[in-house]
């Protein structure tokens, strides 16, 4: 890794490209000055309202963590307020296997309405790739709001969340009884116990939280106290005390009939079966509630199997959540473990040039990898998005073959599939 990723240059080709419109693109750097004027172009780009003082304080945290770049246009009528932004840093991403892979992490991809489909957008997420190869970082990643941009660029989807809508009346618990004890406990109390409780329970396709994070999701930052005072936050502790998960929660408003609140779960973090089980129990009990909607839940929640009436649990949604985007091939492949032992010969296509080539992946009992380049045959050929979505174990290469994004015979499709499908589906709990 470079020593500070933060002050890598800025992209020299993305650089000269946006040069050519007129802009400069350039590294925000450690002026508070411009990195509140990041800060209020990014609220422009997501729709949000003017940051006043006190949250411009607060959005400077992100500033000194990450790296990030703005567009500006001199000619603008506000030429202090880059034009675009995007910010980086880069992350332990965990993959199948317990193991962290780094990864370079992509947030706050704006452009100005004024400026929008002149290729800027282009310019922010190739200089990211290359920003990333230059830190010898070999996997970008992004969750993604707009889900039709990223696939031109390599990234492909690679997490997949669900959003369940239960019904309590109906969901008679029928999970276990564990034995420790769910403490209500103050909304800061959870931010300090978050950071370790979220590290023991990080799975495939999770990356650590930081305590800005949890000042947001907890609606601790001082900017935005009137909007979260309904959040209420509980704990739960092991026999020995130990805290091992927690939920947050707000219960909104239940309009006539007061024995129906909704109530919305915000964050459900367990490090152990018991907390999972005892904080959904809490959560599906709770009186007067007569739903519990939780969004970013894994597309297979162990919940389904605790309540009597199955039916009581409706996923409402599954999306595409984490975008990955593989930059060195040998490396994300043997990061990761695989299901079983095998050997397939991949050609995988780059239009970006980062990452193509021809590979054989060799798997060994255990379920480690060896990939080196090789001019054999291939078995299978496939973009470097199709490869990037099967790295985590959350996609079907039978299903990205019939989808024609990945070709060869049956069986070498199926000997993939057997190989890097997980039992447990890749999850991301949270936006980046
Ligand atoms: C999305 C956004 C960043 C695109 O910026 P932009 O500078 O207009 O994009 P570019 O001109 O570089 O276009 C890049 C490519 O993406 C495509 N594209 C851009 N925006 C798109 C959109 N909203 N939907 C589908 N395709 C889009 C363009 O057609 C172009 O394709 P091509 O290179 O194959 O011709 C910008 O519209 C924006 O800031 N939107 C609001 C914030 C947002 O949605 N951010 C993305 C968060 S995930």
């Amino acid at each position: 890794m470079h020593a500070d990723f933060r002050s890598l240059p800025a992209d020299p080709a993305s650089a000269a490209a946006l040069a050519d419109q007129g802009l400069r693109y350039e590294l925000v750097g450690d002026d508070e000055g411009r990195q509140d004027a990041f800060s209020q172009a990014v609220a422009r780009g997501f729709h949000g309202g003017a940051p006043d003082e006190q949250a411009l304080v607060e959005m400077r945290e992100s500033s000194r963590e990450r790296r990030a770049i703005g567009v500006w246009d001199d000619s603008a009528a506000e030429p202090l307020i880059p034009i675009a932004t995007v910010d980086s840093w880069p992350t332990p991403l965990r993959v199948p296997g317990g193991r962290d892979l780094e990864a370079w992490a992509i947030s706050v991809v704006t452009v100005a309405p004024t400026h929008r489909r002149r290729g800027i957008a282009r310019g922010l997420l190739e200089g990211e790739l290359r920003a990333a190869v230059a830190n010898g970082t070999p996997l970008a990643i992004l969750t993604v709001s707009e889900s039709t941009i990223y696939g031109r660029y390599g990234f492909g989807p690679a997490t997949w969340s669900a959003e369940l809508a239960i019904d309590t009346k109906r969901a008679r618990w029928v999970g276990p009884t564990p034995a420790g004890r769910v403490q209500l406990v103050s909304r800061e109390a959870i931010r300090d116990a978050a950071l370790g409780i979220e590290e023991r329970a990080r799975a495939a396709g999770g990356i650590p939280t930081w305590r800005g994070h949890w000042d947001r999701q907890l609606g601790l930052r001082r900017s935005e106290a009137s909007k979260s005072a309904d959040i209420r936050a509980v704990r739960y502790d092991d026999e020995a005390g130990e805290p091992r998960g927690f939920a947050a929660y707000r219960v909104k408003d239940a309009g006539a009939d007061f024995t129906r609140h909704p109530v919305e779960v915000i964050d459900l973090v367990a490090a152990t079966a018991d907390a999972y089980a005892a904080l959904w129990r809490y959560l599906l009990e709770l009186d007067l509630v007569h739903e519990v909607v939780a969004h970013q839940r894994s597309v297979d929640e162990p919940v389904t199997w605790m309540v009597s009436d199955a039916r009581a649990v409706r996923t409402r949604s599954v999306t595409d959540h984490l975008w990955a985007r593989i930059l060195d091939v040998p490396r994300c492949l043997e990061g990761r473990t695989w299901q079983r032992s095998g050997r397939l010969v991949l050609d995988v296509a780059d239009n970006l040039d980062l990452a193509g080539g021809r590979f054989a992946l060799e798997v060994d009992e255990a379920g480690a990898a060896r990939v080196t380049a090789t001019d054999e045959a291939p078995d299978l050929t496939l973009g470097v998005a199709a490869l990037s979505s099967a790295l985590l174990g959350g996609a079907s290469p039978i299903a990205l073959a019939a989808a024609g994004r990945l070709e060869g015979d049956a069986a070498a499709v199926e000997r993939l599939h057997g190989m890097a499908v997980t039992p447990v589906p890749p999850c991301l709990g949270f936006w980046f």
